[in-house]
């Protein structure tokens, strides 16, 4: 058996924009002359872009694909994940389970935890999913998965000795994304390390360079914020055209 991490582009989303493109196409067909059909006609336009953007960006993430940069991301993130033996990991916003079974695999005497929302924005997604990816993958009896939220962590202060997540925060609205980074960081022991990916541009977290100094100041022994949009996981090129822009790893020891 095969594990299958599906697609951080949902495959309804493509198919959802090519239909839209399709009908949108077939009423600019039908419709004679006038402003309704120029309308219709840049509707058409624009859908068939977003359509041809999102075919793109899962080709990109496919597993299966050429680039593979799912894969890229996920083992690049894992390998900051350094667990004692016995120790505990917490994935937030695990998906289907990628990342926490890489750290189950480097880590082979300790135990990944990973939560999810598991919302219909990600609908491949699912527990059962990530109980069968950690099955093909030989961890199921060092990872367990459970419905959670990021916002408000099922677990007491200091449970875990690592704490990861990737491309998780950004998708979440909030007014305040270091508050929903704070949340994770609870959780955490003293001692603990700590690699989250995700697209920290200003507008997505506001200042991280001082939420990373303020992280020194509550007394945390390394924080530093890593930047993997310069070619460490995706070239600037792909950043920009992706939407991934400001891609980076906040990574320490509390
Ligand atoms: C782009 S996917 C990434 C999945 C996984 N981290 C990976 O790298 O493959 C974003 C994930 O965040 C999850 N998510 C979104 N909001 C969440 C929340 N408030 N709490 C927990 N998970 C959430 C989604 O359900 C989805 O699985």
């Amino acid at each position: 058996m095969k594990p299958n991490y599906k697609n951080w582009m949902p495959k309804g989303m493509v198919g959802s924009f090519a239909a839209g493109t399709a009908v949108v196409l077939a009423l600019t067909l039908i419709i004679g002359v006038g402003w309704l059909k120029i309308i219709l006609l840049i509707l058409t336009l624009v859908l068939a872009g977003v359509t041809v953007w999102t075919v793109l960006m899962y080709r990109a993430f496919s597993y299966d694909g050429k680039r593979q940069m799912s894969r890229q991301i996920i083992d690049g993130v894992a390998e900051y994940v350094i667990l004692p033996e016995g120790g505990r990991c917490l994935d937030v916003g695990c998906g289907s389970g990628a990342l926490a079974i890489a750290v189950a695999k480097r880590n082979p005497k300790a135990t990944v935890t990973g939560i999810d929302r598991w919302g219909a924005e990600y609908a491949s997604f699912s527990k059962k999913l990530c109980e069968d990816n950690a099955f093909a993958e030989g961890v199921a009896e060092r990872t367990d998965f459970a419905q959670g939220n990021a916002l408000k962590l099922d677990f007491p202060d200091g449970t875990f000795d690592a704490v990861t997540s990737n491309y998780v925060y950004h998708n979440i609205p909030s007014r305040d994304r270091q508050v929903i980074l704070l949340e994770t960081l609870r959780v955490l022991k003293k001692g603990g390390t700590f690699a989250i990916h995700d697209i920290f541009s200003k507008g997505k977290y506001g200042d991280m360079q001082s939420f990373v100094k303020k992280l020194k100041e509550l007394g945390y022994e390394r924080a530093e914020l890593v930047p993997t949009d310069n070619g460490r996981f995706m070239s600037p090129w792909e950043a920009r055209w992706m939407g991934l822009s400001g891609s980076a790893l906040l990574v320490g020891k509390k």
